[in-house]
């Protein structure tokens, strides 16, 4: 995606400056455009940890270039084990990071050690490109839900869903968090068919949940819209259920971090109660992810998916930008009142109107995964 007129995808290697991994730091955004120079293990297991890169893929192929730092500095096998399993355990909810830390090991443990950087370097690349083509896939898949939106709208006499506050030929997408190009390599997931519907020209706009506590919405979601040009609206976390209930929803796109071969998902916190709100008023609600988001092993997300457990400090403390422009954290909660931060939730797969991946729309099922992916089933 494009900031200023250049290209950028969302982490890249600058081979002019000691092949040294750069990310925007998205503790900074919408604020600051700042970007990253990470060259440790330590440095990207920071940056995962402290949500300075964050999103499911983009955790996934972060960690992978990761490994390719961690190996500068031993290329063993003992160093290989040990420095990916902590950049494994940097976060637990999104199954990218286990899944891209697999796959490096199973390209590494068959390459020589004196060949493992180069090799590193090479698989963390190849896993970028192919989350920047599955993404891209998941846009062109999405977008006909909103052609098809805009259809129904555009149809004489459907008055159903007529929206009393935005513009009646209008789409109206209401997400959460944010699954966009900053949350994958390029073009994300959840907002990759949105940004197609608005380059041809289709007239989407987006209600954007805000996404208490850490605010991934009103700062990052709203700051790639905004930047892209698509039309869009911030809103606190709890306003979707009435923007429903008054027909100003047309559908509903969320990413994940975990789908379960049953088609549970887990997301971002509060995802559960827009497919409650989409549920009691009919209107669909479509997770949108790569197949690297697939966790084959689970069934059963409710019981199986690790929820991270972020700190309290979190939900107690909210940063923004002050009238002189420096960047500010303030305390919203009493001194002594205690916080917990459960950082996602995970919607049954019975609330779930499908799953938009690479290879096309399913039901969020195991039969529906099993004819979109038959070698998994
Ligand atoms: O805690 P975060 O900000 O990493 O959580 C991110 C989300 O929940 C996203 O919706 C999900 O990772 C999909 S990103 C394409």
């Amino acid at each position: 995606m494009k900031i200023d007129g250049i290209a950028y995808r969302s982490v890249w290697i600058d081979t002019e400056d000691g092949w040294s991994l750069r990310v925007f730091d998205q503790t900074r955004l919408p604020w600051a455009t700042e970007i990253l120079r990470l060259t440790t293990r330590d440095e990207v297991a920071r940056a995962i940890a402290t949500m300075q890169v964050r999103g499911a893929p983009l955790i996934g192929a972060v960690a992978a270039y990761g490994l390719a730092l961690a190996l500068r500095a031993d290329s063993s096998t003992e160093a290989l084990e040990r420095d990916a399993e902590i950049l494994a355990r940097t976060r637990p909810t999104a199954v990218n990071l286990r899944w891209a830390i697999e796959r490096m090991l199973t390209r590494l443990r068959n390459t020589a050690p004196p060949e493992r950087v180069a090799a590193a370097y090479l698989e963390a690349g190849l896993i970028c490109d192919e989350d920047v083509a599955q993404n891209e896939a998941i846009g062109r898949h999405g977008l006909e839900l909103i052609e098809q939106a805009a259809a129904g709208r555009a149809t004489p006499g459907r008055t159903a869903r007529a929206s009393r506050t935005t513009r009646p030929d209008r789409v109206n997408v209401l997400t959460h968090c944010n699954a966009g190009w900053i949350a994958t390599v390029d073009w994300g997931t959840a907002l990759a068919p949105i940004y197609m519907a608005h380059d041809r020209g289709l007239d989407v706009h987006v209600w954007v949940d805000e996404t208490r506590p850490r605010n991934q919405g009103a700062a990052l979601t709203a700051w790639e819209l905004g930047r892209h040009g698509v039309p869009h609206t911030v809103i606190p976390d709890n306003a979707g259920g009435h923007l429903m209930q008054h027909g100003e929803v047309d559908l509903v796109i969320v990413g994940t971090d975990r789908v379960t071969r049953s088609g549970d998902v887990a997301n971002k916190i509060g995802t559960y109660l827009k497919a409650l709100a989409a549920a009691d008023n009919n209107v669909p609600f479509w997770v949108a992810l790569p197949s690297t988001t697939i966790d084959w092993r689970m069934r059963d997300g409710l019981r199986e998916i690790e929820i991270e457990q972020r700190d309290p400090g979190e939900v107690t403390r909210m940063t923004g930008r002050t009238d002189d422009g420096s960047i500010t954290t303030v305390q919203i909660t009493p001194d002594h009142s205690e916080a917990a931060n459960p950082a996602f939730d995970v919607t049954p797969a019975r609330l779930v109107t499908g799953l938009i991946t690479e290879r096309g729309r399913c039901d969020a099922n195991e039969a529906g995964l099993a004819s979109l992916f038959p070698e998994r089933a």
